[in-house]
C-alpha cells in the first residue's frame, strides 16, 4: 500500500496558525497548533488553511485545471520550466510558490535542488489535488494570497510567482534578506494567434515598469529574461491553450468557442523576472 501523501517536515516548520500566528506541529494527519487550532489533511495530501470563502472566479475551475494538466502533460511549457529551474539552482531551503497551480514549474525546481523543500499556495484545493502529489518534498496549503500568509517571516529563500496574483508585501515578509522572488509573466504576442478562436490576453506594454515599481521598495531587480518560441499545436491542444487561459472563466465565451479542426502554428512568449530582496 502506497504512504498517503503529506506534508514535508520543512514545510510543516515554515507554516503558521491562520488564527492565532502560532507555529505548528503534525499530530497524525492534522496540523495543531498549542490553542488548539486544528487542520485536517485532505486524503490526497494538501491542507486548506483558509478559514473564509474566496470570491467565485478566483480559483480555476475543474476544466481548467485538466486543461491546464493535459497542455503541461504534453510539453509543451518544459522549456519554460527549465529556465525556472535554471534560475534557482543555486537555492537551498523553502521555495514558496505563490499560485502554484497543479505543482508543475515547483516540481521542476525541486528536482534540481535535492536539499530543498517546496511549498505551493493556490487557493484552488482542484489545483492543490495534483500539486500535492507531483514531487515527495512538495506540500500544498490552500490559502488566498491576497490575505497575510499562513508563513514564517524570512521563512522562504525562493519565492515563485508564475502567472499568478502578485503580493508584493508578502514576498518580501516571507522571503529572507538577499533571498530571490522570480516573477514569470506572459509577453506581448503570447498565444496571439490565437484570436481567432478566443480573446487574447491584453498584455499592457508598461507592465514590466509597473511591476519594477510595485516592488522597487524591497527588491532589486537582478536579471530579465524572454523566452519566445513558435511550436506547431494540435487542435486538442489549442484548446487547452484556450481553456485553461482567462477565457476558462467566463461560461458564455466557453460556449461560444468555435470547434478547432486543424494544428495552429502559435508563439509562446514569456519573460522571467529575478529579483533579490534588498531590506
Ligand atoms: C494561470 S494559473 C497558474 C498556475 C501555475 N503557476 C502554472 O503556471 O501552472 C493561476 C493560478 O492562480 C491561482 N489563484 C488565482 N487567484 C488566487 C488567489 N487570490 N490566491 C491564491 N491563488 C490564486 C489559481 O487558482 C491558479 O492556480
Ligand atoms: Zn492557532
Amino acid at each position: 500500500m502506497t504512504r498517503p501523501a503529506t506534508l514535508p517536515d520543512a514545510v510543516v516548520a515554515a507554516l503558521r496558525c491562520p488564527l492565532c500566528s502560532a507555529p505548528f506541529g503534525l499530530d497524525g494527519r492534522s496540523l495543531r497548533c498549542p490553542s488548539r487550532h486544528s487542520f485536517d489533511l485532505a486524503k490526497q495530501g494538501y491542507v486548506n488553511l483558509l478559514h473564509a470563502g474566496v470570491a467565485a472566479g478566483t480559483a480555476d475551475t475543474a476544466e481548467m485545471v485538466a486543461a491546464r494538466v493535459a497542455f503541461l502533460a504534453a510539453g509543451h511549457y518544459a522549456g519554460l520550466r527549465d529556465a525556472i529551474a535554471q534560475v534557482t539552482a543555486h537555492a537551498d531551503g523553502l521555495v514558496v510558490d505563490a499560485g502554484a497551480g497543479t505543482g508543475y514549474y515547483l516540481a521542476g525546481v525541486l528536482d534540481r535542488l535535492p536539499g530543498a523543500a517546496g511549498l505551493a499556495l493556490d487557493v484552488s484545493a482542484l489545483a492543490l489535488r495534483r500539486a500535492a502529489k507531483a514531487h515527495p518534498r512538495l506540500g500544498a496549503v490552500v490559502w488566498n494570497l491576497w490575505e497575510h500568509w499562513p508563513v514564517a517571516s524570512e521563512a522562504a529563500s525562493v519565492v515563485l510567482n508564475v502567472f499568478a496574483p502578485r503580493n508584493g508585501a508578502e514576498f518580501r515578509r516571507v522571503l529572507r534578506p538577499g533571498g530571490t522572488l522570480l516573477v514569470v509573466s506572459p509577453e506581448r504576442g503570447h498565444l496571439a494567434e490565437l484570436a481567432s478562436v478566443a480573446p487574447v490576453l491584453e498584455v499592457d506594454s508598461r507592465k514590466e515598469e509597473r511591476l519594477d515599481a510595485a516592488l522597487s521598495d524591497h527588491f532589486e531587480l537582478v536579471s530579465r529574461n524572454a523566452l519566445r518560441e513558435r511550436v506547431t499545436l494540435k487542435p486538442d491542444d489549442v484548446r487547452n491553450a484556450v481553456l485553461m487561459g482567462p477565457t476558462g472563466h467566463h461560461p458564455a465565451r466557453l460556449a461560444a468557442l468555435p470547434e478547432v479542426t486543424e494544428p495552429a502554428e502559435v508563439t509562446f512568449a514569456f519573460s522571467l523576472s529575478e529579483y533579490r530582496r534588498t531590506v
